[in-house]
């Protein structure tokens, strides 16, 4: 089947979320939403997520799934702004244990912070699968990027957040806490082994040097003749030497200290103090 995908380009973070429909019902999910959040200010702001609240309303959709593709490093996640507004499921993959383990101890968190993954709906495993309407769901593992990064397989479109760029920019970088470019490297074996005419939705784009243009859609086709980190049988070896090299050269994203407290608890601030006031932490030379 091939279900209905409008993309929502974020220019503050790069990312692109995502509507994709059953072509043949009102049925929909949500994948890697965006809260607005300036950090100079501490101020949230729900432009993004309203942009796809009034698609979805002017579209008379029914929100089943609010799917993360991972722990997202660079914007907080609109999902439970989203849920709030439209229903449906927040689902992240179970290795989100992992990743709040990791950062429960980077933000020293207290044992009210639990670690297993109770914050979302779901917690999805490699090989699940699951219905948006009509519409079949496959869940495969990637990990690399982070240890908990899914692929959602949805009739003939994967959506691979960070694992692949445009074939053009390439891949995601590997050096956040937990990441690995091994991993990445066979992650992306697994993408590559899906049908060439399978459309590829990436989680960014940056416009690689000579593009004019954004671009989030792509083919496996495409990628496996083109990737310039993968494509056109890459070695392993290559790869996670390359990878490794320029990961060492890349700065921090300037939102990756609020996202990650947000996004580790399914997109929620942490619990206010007895004032009712909402505080971020700043962890000084952890990360
Ligand atoms: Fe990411």
């Amino acid at each position: 089947m091939t279900p209905k995908i409008t993309g929502f380009f974020d220019d503050a973070t790069n990312t692109i979320s995502y509507v994709v429909q059953d072509p043949e019902g009102r049925a929909c999910a949500i994948v890697d939403s965006v809260l607005d959040f300036d950090y100079s200010s501490g101020r949230t702001d729900t432009k993004s997520a309203d942009a796809i609240i009034a698609f979805v309303r002017e579209n008379d959709l029914d929100v089943q799934w609010l799917l993360e593709t991972h722990v997202h490093a660079d914007h907080l996640s609109a999902a439970p702004y989203l849920q709030d507004a439209l229903g449906g499921k927040i689902g992240i993959g179970d290795r989100i244990q992992v990743v709040q383990d990791t950062f429960g101890k980077v933000f020293n968190e207290g044992t009210e912070f639990q670690r297993d993954g109770s914050q979302f709906d779901q917690l999805f495993v490699e090989g699940d699968s699951f219905h948006i309407g009509q519409l079949r769901a496959d869940v495969l593992h990637t990990p690399g990027h982070t240890p908990a990064c899914l692929t959602y397989v949805v009739g003939d479109a994967a959506f691979v957040g960070d694992t692949l760029f445009m074939p053009d920019f390439g891949t995601a970088r590997c050096d956040f806490p937990g990441g690995s470019s091994e991993q990445l490297y066979d992650s992306v074996q697994k993408i590559l082994a899906l049908p060439d005419e399978t459309r590829i939705f990436v989680g960014h784009d940056y416009k690689a040097p000579g593009r004019e243009e954004y671009a989030w859609e792509t083919t496996v086709g495409e990628q496996k003749a083109k990737n310039v980190h993968v494509g056109a049988g890459a070695s392993k070896d290559d790869f996670v030497e390359m990878r490794d090299a320029r990961d060492a050269t890349l700065a921090m994203p300037k939102l990756i200290i609020p996202s990650l407290q947000v996004n580790m608890r399914a997109g929620q601030m942490p619990p206010a103090d007895k004032d009712g006031k909402v505080f971020l932490k700043v962890p000084v030379n952890e990360l």
